[in-house]
């Protein structure tokens, strides 16, 4: 599948930039119709990003672009106008805010019936944002709710404001995480891993606010890998790289994993099941963990 380590974020109401994201290193480019967009813009929004799934060139990405909440007033003219306008181009749409999985098993019913109208030979696949309490809360439910999901995304400053956490700015640490003693965002991070896993989809980290404070994406970008996750928004050309880079194992990394299968593969010849490298022990847990290290390498297109 196509890697998905930094997914940058386009305003569906500013058309200039379109060109520019797609001609990023950006693994995926969404345009967004949600919180980028004013109430009194949606409409031409939407016509912007209907005309940007079909004529522009993507680069080999899918075509992604982010709808509004299913409880919101626009929710079904976006994907009308999108599987009526874009049908045989777009392939994956985000859902911002899902909160319990009827909402995807309504948004599966109402996709099932638009492509079969339209004669869409393909399924659009769907990623859906977790971001409140009832969504962290119901994370493992909604990620077995439906077929067409691909991964699940932390949304950092919606989350704080429902549950009720200071945070000055999106996904970043300010002064109330020294209060709490530890990153405050570890627990939903963490639910909402968990939950992708279990069902065998992606977990994505959202963004970061400070788009010229390298330091602090990286630590945020790191803290995410550290954890499990396979990417993290941007929301600046700026901070491509920096995700790119975290996300994809190093030198050191895919050496180890190759060594540890190596050393194993010696082992099993001689019907051994337990072996040492210096002195660390390796067995079939190892190997596991040096093909999940090397499947991210591969993803991120570090062939060997
Ligand atoms: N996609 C593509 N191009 C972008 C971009 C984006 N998300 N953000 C900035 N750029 C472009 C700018 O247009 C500019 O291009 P230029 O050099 O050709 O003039 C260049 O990158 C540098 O931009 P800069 O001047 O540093 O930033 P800005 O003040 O124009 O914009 C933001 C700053 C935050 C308003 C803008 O980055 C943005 O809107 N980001 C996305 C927000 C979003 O999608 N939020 C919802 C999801 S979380
Ligand atoms: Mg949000």
């Amino acid at each position: 599948m196509h890697p998905e380590r930094s997914v940058l974020s386009v305003p569906g109401g500013r058309p200039e930039l379109f060109e520019k994201a797609l001609r990023s290193d950006a693994d995926l480019v969404f345009l967004d119709l949600e919180d980028s967009v004013v109430e009194t813009a949606k409409a031409e929004a939407r016509r912007n990003v209907v005309r940007a799934v079909n004529e522009l060139d993507w680069r080999g990405r899918p075509r992604a672009v982010r709808i509004n909440a299913v409880d919101s007033p626009y929710c079904y003219r976006d994907l009308m106008d999108l599987l009526e306008g874009a049908g045989n181009r777009i392939d994956l749409i985000i859902v911002p805010k899902v909160e319990r999985p009827e909402q995807v098993h309504a948004l599966d019913i109402l996709l099932d019936q638009l492509e079969a109208a339209g004669g869409i030979g393909h399924r659009v696949q769907l990623e859906v944002q977790l971001e409140t309490a009832s969504g962290i809360l119901h994370a493992g439910s909604i990620a077995g709710a439906c077929e067409r999901l691909r991964a699940l995304v932390f949304g950092p400053g919606d989350y704080a404001a429902s549950v009720g956490m200071p945070m000055s700015a999106i996904g970043m640490e300010d002064e109330w995480d020294a209060a709490y003693g530890a990153p405050r965002l570890q627990y939903p991070m963490h639910q909402l891993l968990v939950a992708a896993r279990a069902y065998g989809l992606r977990a994505i980290d959202g963004p970061y606010a400070d788009y010229r404070d390298n330091e602090g994406l990286r630590r945020a970008a790191r803290r995410a890998r550290a954890l499990g996750y396979d990417g993290k928004w941007c929301i600046h050309p700026a901070q491509i790289p920096i995700v790119n880079e975290v996300f994809t194992p190093t030198e050191a990394e895919i050496a180890w994993a190759k060594e540890v299968l190596k050393a194993y593969h010696e082992a099993e010849r001689q019907r051994r099941g337990a072996l040492a490298i210096g002195s660390t022990m390796i067995d079939a847990a190892s190997v596991r963990m040096a093909e999940s290290t090397l499947s991210r390498a591969r993803a991120a297109g570090r062939g060997f």
